[in-house]
């Protein structure tokens, strides 16, 4: 084994120079990999953790120039789930063997705490059995405090980029690094097990960005960490940038796992997009969460972040199917499980 593998397995952690090394060569990558799926199997095995995503609102009050139900693009197809929908949604999950569902959608102010709250509240009273996930995006401290006391579990809300030029670079100016972060630690002091993230490639990412992002994940030392890709998105500012690359995206994952033995680390859709067997790979660099589509098929193409997005045609049940022959060709096996965190306290 390297040097470097060697420290980084060690000390769970490298200098700044010695992570940007790694980042830009693919000289590691293969025992790279190979050393996170040890880490992985330490912590989790061979399990696959699965969460029914939930996708209940194309609209959105923000801007992102990288997103494609950013509210600007005029040709983006809007809907919104009803409660009952999103139930059904979580009935047919269920049948499938899910015990975590996520509820993602665009900031739309329709969904007033009190609807979230409800629909939370329904959701744990008939499937108690399961784990709640939100990723509504940046809201007060009240307003996570309420949905976490009508049962919530937890809650997706990626960092997307720690540089802060960077940051500055992929949203408009009303949209603020610090709120974003502070959100993150007040989901962690009320209680949630807190996900966070950032895009791999996206337009004017440099390596020390990547670094950065790495960085304010150690100080946050979040439950779960998704990473994907950026994809261009052809109605947005940035549909002359190129998507994010495969290896580097892996080698990203490689490193989380290292860094974050026992984190949820999902093998996401966006790497099933930019390449066929992204979400498999992903699994073996390291990943240990995979988070089909439970949205009703007639919604799917709506919810269109990026352009290409996998997944949009089958029904849960298909999505599901191929889900679990794709794990075990990867020689994992996915289990009916509600996935928290190990050790979370
Ligand atoms: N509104 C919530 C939020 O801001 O967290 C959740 C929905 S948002 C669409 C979910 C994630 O999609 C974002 O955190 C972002 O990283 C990702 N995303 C958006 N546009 C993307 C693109 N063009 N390529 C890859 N990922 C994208
Ligand atoms: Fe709001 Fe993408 S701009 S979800």
């Amino acid at each position: 084994m390297s040097k470097l593998i060697e420290q980084l397995r060690e000390k769970r952690n490298l200098t700044d120079e010695q992570l940007k090394e790694l980042i830009e060569t693919d000289g590691y990558d293969k025992e790279l990999f190979a050393s996170a799926v040890d880490i992985r199997e330490k912590a989790y095995g061979r399990d696959v953790y699965i969460r029914g995503l939930i996708e209940i609102s194309s609209y959105c009050k923000n801007d992102c120039y990288y997103c494609g139900i950013r509210r600007s693009n005029e040709k983006a197809q809007r809907y919104r789930l009803s409660e009952e929908e999103i139930l059904e949604c979580c009935v047919t999950g269920y049948d499938l063997g899910f015990r975590t569902f996520v509820l993602q959608g665009g900031e739309d102010p329709y969904f007033t705490d009190e609807r979230i709250c409800d629909i939370v509240g329904k959701i744990k009273k008939r499937f108690p059995d399961c784990a709640v996930t939100l990723s509504l995006g940046e809201k007060s401290r009240e307003s996570y405090q309420k949905y976490f006391d009508a049962g919530a579990d937890r809650y997706l809300l990626r960092h997307e980029t720690a540089g802060a030029e960077h940051y500055r670079k992929l949203h408009p100016a009303e949209l603020l690094q610090e709120k974003r972060m502070q959100c993150l630690r007040d989901l962690k002091e009320i209680g949630y097990q807190v996900g966070s993230g950032f895009m791999v490639g996206s337009p004017y990412q440099k390596t020390e960005d990547l670094i950065s992002d790495l960085r304010f994940l150690q100080e946050l030392q979040p439950d779960m960490i998704g990473i994907g890709p950026f994809i261009t998105h052809q109605d947005t500012p940035f549909r002359e940038f190129t998507s994010g690359e495969l290896t580097l995206c892996l080698r990203m994952v490689a490193i989380l796992r290292h860094l974050f033995p026992e984190v949820l680390l999902p093998a996401t859709t966006a790497l099933g997009t930019i390449h066929p067997s992204g979400r498999e790979l992903g699994l073996l660099a390291g990943a240990n969460v995979v988070m089909p589509n439970l949205s009703p098929v007639g919604v799917r193409e709506k919810y269109s972040l990026y352009d290409n997005k996998i997944c949009t045609g089958e029904e849960a049940a298909e999505c599901r199917g191929c889900l679990e022959n794709r794990v075990a060709s990867a020689g994992f096996q996915i289990v009916v499980d509600r996935g928290d965190r190990k050790n979370f306290k």
